[in-house]
């Protein structure tokens, strides 16, 4: 068993938890074999400094092994060198009932990575939609419930935002991102039980009329504070139970615990120096029941 379960299973049960069952899930990751920062895209991102990638691939396979270890399905893709962004499989598309809408990066520095994200769904059974606007996949649209949340600001468009509604058919809700240190959605917002509508969130992340929509939607948000979300709080993964989360997110981990969840700290740093934390790593397949030769029901 990984050290972090270790941990968090060592840690006090809070009282409300049994009315929290954690739900399996299916996920899509990339392991750091090449990763560097080789070039600046966000604000994270600094080519002068060093990066080691064996540290990197170390802590990914933490992350990874606890899943496994917490019971999830982990598919892989096969990283591609060149393209050191990949590791932040979110973006690799946005998956829901087994058709992949596929990203179309902003910056050129990622472009060649939807081919090889195509490539992997087409591979393993799942409808690929080419999109017509930029987008950059789970990274900006997260489903809670029957509603699809969608970032914009900084890469994802309000036009792509249109096209996702009508190709899964569900409402979707455009949210504005005003701070370039928090330029995806996932960074802003962690959807901890997609069936009940639980989520927590960054309000200063937002402007103002997203922060209307937010409050009105949401009104038992989980609010974080603006140093949990610095340290990427905001960009955990949660099977409804367990909340993966940056170790540093403290204020945040004690939030969880008084709802009942179980939080389990994990440390990502060296992939923090390309922008991206625990979520960013992770791409939800969701229509698992689809394979290769057909759905397996
Ligand atoms: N370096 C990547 C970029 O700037 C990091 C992507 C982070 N991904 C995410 N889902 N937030 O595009």
């Amino acid at each position: 068993m990984s050290a972090a379960l270790d941990t968090a299973i060592s840690h006090v049960t809070a009282p409300d938890a049994e009315r929290r069952t954690p739900h399996h899930r299916r996920f899509l990751m990339c392991r750091p074999d090449h990763f560097e920062v080789t070039y600046a895209i966000n604000p994270w991102m600094q080519p002068d400094r060093p990066t080691d990638t064996a540290r990197a691939v170390a802590q990914w396979q933490e992350l990874h092994d606890l899943y496994v270890a917490l019971g999830h399905d982990v598919e892989l893709i096969e990283p591609v060198r060149g393209l050191p962004d990949m590791v932040y499989t979110a973006n690799g598309g946005l998956v829901v009932d087994g058709r992949a809408y596929l990203p179309r990066c902003l910056y050129p520095e990622r472009a060649g990575e939807a081919a090889a994200f195509a490539d992997w769904f087409r591979g393993n059974g799942y409808d690929t939609v080419e999109p017509t606007h930029v987008n950059e996949g789970e990274g900006d649209f997260l489903l809670v419930g029957d509603t699809i949340l969608a970032g914009t600001g900084f890469r994802s468009t309000p036009e792509s935002h249109r096209e996702v509604a009508e190709l899964f058919e569900r409402e979707v809700v455009s949210l504005t991102l005003i701070d370039a240190r928090f330029y995806h959605l996932d960074m802003a917002i962690a959807v901890l039980d997609s069936e009940r509508g639980e989520i927590a969130y960054l309000p200063s992340a937002f402007d103002a009329a997203s922060r209307a929509v937010l409050e009105e939607r949401y009104p038992d948000a989980i609010v974080v504070s603006d140093e949990d979300g610095a340290v990427f709080g905001l960009n955990c993964v949660s099977d409804g139970y367990h909340v993966i989360l940056p170790r540093s997110a403290h204020e945040f981990a004690r939030q969880l615990r008084e709802r009942g969840f179980q939080p389990i700290p994990v440390d990502l740093s060296e992939l923090l120096l390309g922008g991206g934390g625990i979520k960013c790593c992770t791409l939800e397949l969701r229509g698992s029941e689809v394979s290769p030769s057909g759905p397996r029901v």
